[in-house]
């Protein structure tokens, strides 16, 4: 394969199946992480940035802004980079530190926000800064991935299309929502193609995505403090709002028994099937699909200290990992 961008260096639709978090049916999860930015986030991030050139919004001598709790913020740092735009990322505390750093090696800028908002969270605060620097500065690009419609036509576009090619007598599609693109994209196309397919949204609880009260939630991805303009065009059959304990159990398990390290959204995803195992016949054809891959979160969701500083009910999981290791 010769290729002329990072963008298209990619592996082909890969999904695994997992046959241990259903009593019968298998899942089968899409790893969405096989490329050169690691996450999903780099079809969004090709399909805004690609758009936005051809309404000559973007162009030499822009600057690029953008929030992001993480994956997006590193697709951007990658194409940036390769098309020489500067960079910056703002974020919050919850960013993992070697996302952080990795945006910065690809030459961004990371802005992170401390102060939360009046929903407790730091999207509002994050969104505001960066409404301020836009209107200061007219060089300034924000791809504003919480409401730029060509986030959810990326999936539209690619992640449905690829899911009903490789299965298509699609009976369940579980999908995690953050700023919703892939949810508003995905069902779309699969509702459009696949009209008896069940679509299962799944949020955090502690999210106002889809109507929740907020509360406090530390994995990044899934979940909103403020429900994002994108969320409008959300077309689900079913609605799952995960705790962030549940993911971090699946997340855990799965490592130790599949060899499989997931992203927390991952992890949410598939407690989400597993809450629904009476629903799901053994013959049933079930996708999920899995926004990243683990290895960011070494220091975060694999890391015993982290988890038992933010989740006192975890502590079993803790100490059994500390005498798994000892
Ligand atoms: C790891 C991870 N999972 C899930 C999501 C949610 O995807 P979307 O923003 O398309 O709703 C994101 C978005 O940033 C993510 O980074």
């Amino acid at each position: 394969m010769l290729v002329s961008s990072i963008a298209d260096v990619h592996a082909e639709p890969t999904f695994i199946d997992l046959h241990n978090v259903l009593p019968e049916a298998a899942i089968h999860l899409k790893l969405e992480a096989l490329n050169i930015a690691g996450s999903i986030k780099l079809k969004t991030a090709r399909q805004i940035m690609r758009d936005l050139e051809a309404q000559g919004t973007l162009h030499a001598g822009c600057r690029v802004i953008e929030s992001s709790s993480g994956n997006l913020g590193v697709a951007l740092a990658f194409l940036c980079a390769e098309r020489a735009y500067p960079f910056t990322c703002v974020s919050d505390p919850n960013i993992s530190p070697a996302t952080s750093r990795l945006i910065q090696a690809l030459g961004g800028r990371m802005i992170i926000v401390r102060e939360k908002d009046t929903q407790g969270g730091y999207l509002k605060s994050r969104l505001d800064l960066i409404r301020r620097m836009v209107a200061a500065d007219p060089g300034l690009v924000w791809t504003n991935q919480y409401a730029n419609r060509s986030n959810s036509r990326a999936h539209y576009l690619t992640t449905g299309p690829e899911i009903l090619r490789s299965f298509p007598s699609l009976d369940w599609v579980f999908i995690g929502a953050g700023t919703t693109g892939t949810l508003a994209g995905c069902a779309r196309f699969v509702r459009e193609h696949s009209p008896r397919t069940r679509i299962v949204a799944v949020d955090s609880v502690g999210s106002v995505t889809f109507g929740g009260p907020s509360g406090t939630r530390y994995l990044p991805g899934m979940g909103t403090s403020m429900r994002p303009a994108l969320a409008d065009d959300c077309i689900m059959d079913r609605l799952i709002q995960v705790h962030e304990e549940e993911a971090v159990r699946m997340c855990r398990d799965i490592a130790r028994r599949r060899g499989l390290l997931l992203g927390p959204s991952t992890g949410s995803v598939l407690a989400a099937v597993a809450r629904l195992d009476r629903e799901i016949a053994p013959t049933d054809c079930v996708v999920a699909i899995s926004p990243d891959l683990g290895d960011r979160y070494i220091e975060t969701l694999y890391n015993d200290e982290w988890i038992r500083a933010r989740f006192p009910s975890l502590a079993d999981l803790a100490t059994l990992d500390t005498a798994l290791t000892a």
